[in-house]
């Protein structure tokens, strides 16, 4: 394993793609500051890192649909070395646009936005303060890359909204020569607790949030501004780009009816 003195925050960190980037960047050498709002999900996660790597690991319960709670978590990353950012937590929701909660809708838009631009903001801002070669990754999803998702539009759109800002916040850092480098991870479907909170089953096979984060991680000290994880999505983003838009959320439309299972 190679020793790194470096930590990297990841939030929705207690499940899914944000627990395999705790694992996999503890096996790097990363220690680890650790967010989402289950405590005992963290702590478990902690202990079982613990014990296979000699890594400092902290955990920081914290409800991101919080302003505040986003806040609060740049400051307390702001006292450690960090130098990576996984700006992962994120959930779905699925079904027609008039029946969907609003409510429920108005979180997802907290977590997936507004605390995605938070955390992109002031982590961006601390690494250029210090003058630190750092490395922020939004994840997104493939998603993001299309033009509108029927069934579940508010996600689609939340999605696309972190694709855009990454795009523009990362040339505005190349014309500034800024050491930081922002990408968004674009997965299709991965195997995680993702369903359960959105109400859906896949209608495409989904890849291990192992397979998933293995080429994320690859990808993202590579330097690569839109992570794709699987040649199957990687394909299915190129034809998209070759239909007229109104077809491709369409074709859209009908995977997201399957769902409904
Ligand atoms: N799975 C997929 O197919 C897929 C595909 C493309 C993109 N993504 C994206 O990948 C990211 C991770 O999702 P996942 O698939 O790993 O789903 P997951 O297993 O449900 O994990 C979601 C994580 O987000 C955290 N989270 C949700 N709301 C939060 C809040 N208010 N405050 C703090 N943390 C919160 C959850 O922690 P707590 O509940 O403990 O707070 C959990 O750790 C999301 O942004 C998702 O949109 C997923």
């Amino acid at each position: 394993m190679e020793r790194v003195k470096e930590y990297a925050l990841i939030t929705g960190a207690s499940s899914g793609i944000g627990r395999e980037f705790a694992r996999q960047l503890a096996a790097k050498g990363y220690s680890l500051l650790l967010v989402a709002r289950r405590a005992e999900r963290l702590q478990k996660l902690k202990d079982e890192l613990k014990k296979d790597y000699p890594v400092d690991i902290r955990i920081l319960p914290a409800d991101l649909s919080f302003r505040a709670e986003c806040g609060l978590v740049a400051r307390e990353a702001a006292k450690l070395p960090v130098r990576v950012v996984i700006n992962n937590a994120g959930l779905g929701d699925f079904g027609g646009f008039t029946e969907t909660e609003l409510s429920k809708e108005m979180q997802l838009i907290d977590v997936n936005v507004t605390a995605q631009h938070i955390l992109l903001k002031k982590m961006l801002q601390f690494f250029e303060e210090k003058g630190i070669q750092g490395y922020i990754l939004n994840v997104a999803s493939s998603a993001g890359l299309l033009p509108g998702g029927p069934y579940m539009a508010a996600y689609y759109a939340t999605k696309a909204y972190m694709v855009s800002l990454t795009r523009a916040v990362r040339s505005e850092c190349r014309d500034r020569k800024s050491r930081v480098t922002v990408s968004a991870l674009c997965p299709g479907p991965v195997d995680t607790e993702f369903n359960d909170v959105a109400r859906v089953k896949f209608s495409l096979k989904g890849i291990s949030a192992e397979e998933c984060v293995r080429y994320a991680v690859k990808k993202l000290f590579k330097g690569k501004m839109i992570i794709v994880p699987s040649f199957t999505m990687r394909a299915g983003v190129v034809l998209s780009k070759l239909a007229p838009p109104s077809l491709s959320v369409r074709i859209a439309g009908k995977q997201q009816k399957k769902k409904l299972g």
